[in-house]
């Protein structure tokens, strides 16, 4: 495919970006490795520092990745949790020393004090204590708001894993005290854990940290309290500070308060210091009692930190150095194809099991037709796989020296494994798709995509259920869904699903059919850009779903814009019109869509004000707000027909500066654009 056009890359980064947050931090269920997902954020930072004017103010580079589930009551943290930049290598640990080192302004001899810790691969919290007791706990979501799982919290330690998280205060704790640190599990428990569900025949967890996410969200904190969960603390705040000088003195002081801090945290004087420690802990990882996946390095000086500050989403006072990725050797037994939502054929290496990082990988993608010629994997190669504080496995790199000569090239099927429909690569395309317009697997993925939770959020339509409908031919589009019969979800939940140990027996099948029907029916009260984004349109994902709320109002007034009316809006370009157009053009999708809305599907028409300080506004948005997250004040200036940009221009109509506010508002004071604080915005928001 040709080189795409910043703005389109910048899109799909930004898209394929927010779906494995979500997916991480939400569902608890990763998509991409690590590695994978820092090569998209450093392409995505790139092009944004390169075009500045195409930076969205809640570009994933500004925010820290989730947003909390639905679920548990939120929680605002008081002070964002913000997240870690990453270096990987020797000279980017020389240019942060460089770099902190310049803006402390300290003289050529003078070195920092850095304190280093292990990069706990679990789950960060922050716990609320007043007058010593604890209040709450919470998770980190999105950095601002998380999930109160404070229950659940306090069941950490029973079962004696480690010191766990105190309900009263050693020593002499302050008014209120937040403390952050990581909920994991450890190795060991990890695979007795696993161990167990295998032998009950259940599917195993992909890694310690999985095990310990979904142990920690559980509605039910008596299923929390039989995991042998701990907690590491490695941060104290207070309103106001002051309480002391260096980070090691709060270590110091969080250890006599009751909590278990890292033995292995160490204090180090310079970089060359630093590189030592990491050196260590590179080859005693394995032996630590818990994953971890690199070192933290934070400078110790408070005073520093202060003066050193944050960009948006991380710290400039601390980094994590990310250990190179463990590989391991296995054998390919078979390569199949795999087809999806939208039809693509994915080939999928299966491999003899291997132990990576904790976890036992069976399988790994191998993308696409390019991508596994390229790599020239065979059936019956041995292959180099890696994962190591990664997620989705992958083939490395084929090893040549180990073929016999009875290695076989995989073809790409030429009819559909699903449904055997004539399976094309068109010109220009990098993926084989199956043509067959009612392929089961196809309509599995859309319904899945249709009930998904940014979608109509019909919840208990996974791959399975979806599965079960269109193989019993109880669906053939997402319209049907609404009609299946009470005694049809029956049987779907009636077949045995994974436990884990400890948790509560399944409901009974007639339980979760009810579930299913009750959510059906508040799926029916929506809105028109989930609507829009759970139609599975071609190129409309989320934020064009909602760009086409906005701009068309009503569903109706969207399934009669012409390609010239589409074109009009705002960020859709020829092709998205096109194919758009191409969609509400399709009699048989247009079905579907009256159906739904026969169904009782009514998605609440997006307003668009006609009036009011907002319409027809260029709005920048800088710094913190303490009322809103970005993403709300994005929302609320949308709703009352206003523009949010990236950057300040002469364009620029208005800058709402929060605190910490940088460059944006030296650039708007520059060029004489209006700057509002948050007590003015909140005002106008309320005009
Ligand atoms: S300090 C701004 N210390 O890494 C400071 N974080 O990417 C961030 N983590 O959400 C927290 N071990 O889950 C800190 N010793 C450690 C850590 C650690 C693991 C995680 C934590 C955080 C993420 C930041």
């Amino acid at each position: 495919m040709a080189a795409a056009s910043p703005a389109a890359r910048i899109r799909e980064l930004v898209s394929a970006i927010r779906k494995a947050d979500h997916a991480y931090y939400v569902l608890d269920n990763p998509i991409l490795s690590d590695a994978e997902y820092d090569r998209l954020m450093r392409e995505l930072v790139e092009l944004e520092a390169a075009h500045p004017e195409l930076a969205s103010p809640d570009s994933p580079t500004r925010r820290v990745g989730g947003a909390p589930g639905d679920r548990f009551a939120k929680v605002r943290h008081r002070e964002q949790m913000l997240s870690l930049g990453n270096v990987t290598t020797d000279g980017e640990l020389d240019e942060l020393d460089d770099r902190i080192r310049r803006n402390l302004g300290l003289a050529p001899g003078e070195s920092v004090a850095y304190v280093v810790e292990p990069k706990l691969d679990g789950l960060a919290v922050e716990l609320v204590y007043e007058d010593g007791a604890l209040a709450s706990g919470s998770t980190r979501g999105d950095g601002t708001t998380g999930e109160d799982v404070t229950a659940n919290l306090r069941t950490i330690g029973a079962l004696g894993a480690n010191r766990g998280i105190p309900h009263r205060l050693a020593g002499a704790p302050p008014p209120r005290l937040e403390v952050r640190g990581e909920v994991l599990l450890q190795k060991a428990h990890f695979e007795a854990m696993n161990r167990q569900l295998l032998r009950a025949g259940e599917e195993p967890f992909a890694n310690p940290r999985n095990a310990a996410a979904g142990s920690l969200r559980q509605l039910d904190w008596r299923i929390t309290a039989r995991r042998p969960l701990s907690f590491i603390a490695y941060e104290a705040l207070i309103p106001g500070n002051g309480r002391w000088k260096t980070h090691w003195q709060k270590l110091e002081e969080l250890a006599a308060l009751g909590f278990e801090t890292n033995p292995e945290n160490r204090r180090c004087r310079g970089i060359a210091e630093v590189k030592a420690y990491r050196d260590r802990m590179a080859e005693r990882r394995f032996e630590l009692p818990y994953d971890t996946d690199g070192i933290v390095v934070k400078v110790d000086d408070l005073d520093w930190r202060l003066r050193l500050g944050a960009a948006s989403r991380s710290p400039r006072w601390a980094v994590a150095y990310k250990y190179p990725p463990q590989e391991e050797a296995t054998q390919v037994v078979d390569i199949f194809a795999s087809v999806g939502r939208t039809g693509v054929l994915t080939p999928v290496a299966v491999v003899n099991p291997v132990q990576l990082s904790g976890a036992t990988v069976t399988n790994a993608t191998l993308h696409n037709e390019d991508e596994l010629r390229r790599k020239d994997v065979r059936i019956g190669d041995w292959v180099l796989m890696r994962r190591a504080g990664e997620v989705i496995p992958e083939v490395v790199k084929v090893l040549p020296e180990r073929r016999t000569g009875a290695e076989r090239e995989f073809r790409f099927p030429e009819r559909c494994p699903v449904c055997g429909a004539k399976v094309v690569r068109e010109e220009g395309e990098k993926v084989w798709r199956c043509t067959g317009a009612a392929c089961p697997a196809q309509l599995a993925g859309r319904l899945v995509h249709f009930a998904s939770r940014r979608a109509l959020d019909v919840e208990g339509v996974g791959e399975k259920t979806a599965a079960f409908l269109v193989e019993q031919r109880l669906v053939r589009d997402a319209a049907d869904l609404y009609d299946v019969p009470f005694e049809a979800w029956q049987r779907a939940f009636s077949r045995p699903r994974k436990l884990a140990p400890g948790e509560k027996a399944p409901e009974l099948p007639e339980k979760s059919a009810q579930n299913l029907v009750d959510a059906l029916e508040r799926s029916k009260a929506t809105t028109l850009r989930r609507l829009l984004n759970a139609l599975g349109i071609p190129q409309v994902g989320e934020a064009t779903a909602a760009t086409l709320a906005r701009n068309f109002g009503t569903i109706q007034r969207f399934m009669d814009a012409t390609e010239e009316d589409l074109l009009a809006v705002r960020d859709v370009g020829p092709e998205t019109a096109r194919e758009i157009r191409a969609w509400t053009g399709e009699p048989q999708n247009r079905r579907v869509v009256e159906r739904l809305l026969a169904a009782g599907v009514r998605p609440a028409p997006e307003r668009v004000e006609a009036r009011g300080p907002f319409v027809g506004k260029t709005v920048v948005l800088t710094g913190t707000l303490a009322g809103l997250s970005r993403d709300e004040a994005k929302a609320e200036i949308e709703r009352r027909g206003g523009k949010v940009s990236g950057s300040v221009s002469r364009k620029t109509d208005l800058v709402v500066a929060g605190e910490d506010a940088g460059s944006k508002l030296k650039r708007a004071t520059e060029l004489g654009v209006r700057v509002i604080g948050e007590e003015e915005f909140t005002r106008l928001l309320a005009e």
